[in-house]
């Protein structure tokens, strides 16, 4: 009875160790597979160096899709020295980005970065509207394939 009883506990202890064995050697291979797969998504984006836009900077650049706006942000700085910023971070909020391209934002004059997500590439003769800007901060927004984006350093009216 005894003998009976400890084979059957081998038995459900060589099949646990069986299942948590194959477990780990299943799915790091799936997740390097699925890795693999990840489509990439080269995205536009334009800086607008002064509110009445006389000087710009513009970079293609490639990310995994979905990556956000942020980590975008962060290899930009890493390709072009001229997409460097400095981001405070609020709880619950994210990254706010108050200096970009060695422009700080001027409280006294109400000038600040604001981000645009647009359908066309970014026209300094034919500005965007408020209706572009992102209604989200940049941790929120997930690049896709195409998407534009423009920071414009940009006089803001407060009503
Ligand atoms: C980015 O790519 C678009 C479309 O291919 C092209 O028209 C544009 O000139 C490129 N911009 C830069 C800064 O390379
Ligand atoms: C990229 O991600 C978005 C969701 O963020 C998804 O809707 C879209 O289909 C993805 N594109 C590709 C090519 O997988």
């Amino acid at each position: 009875m005894q003998v009976l009883c400890m084979h059957v506990k081998m038995k459900s202890f060589l099949l646990i160790f069986f299942v948590v064995t194959l477990f780990q050697f299943v799915v790091p291979t799936y997740t390097a597979a699925d890795k693999a797969e990840e489509p990439s998504a080269t995205i536009s984006y334009t800086l607008w160096l002064n509110p009445d836009i006389t000087k710009q900077e513009s970079l293609n650049i490639t990310a995994p899709n979905g990556t956000s706006f942020y980590e975008v942000m962060q290899l930009a700085a890493s390709l072009n020295p001229n997409f460097a910023f400095q981001a405070r971070e609020y709880p619950g909020m994210g990254h706010y980005i108050f200096k970009l391209a060695g422009q700080e934002e001027d409280l006294v004059n109400n000038i600040y970065w604001m981000i645009f997500k647009l359908t066309d590439l970014p026209d300094p003769t034919n500005p965007p509207s408020d209706d572009f800007l992102t209604p989200v901060g940049v941790d929120s927004i997930f690049i896709n394939d195409k998407d534009i984006y423009l920071f414009w350093y940009k006089y803001v009216i407060f009503e």
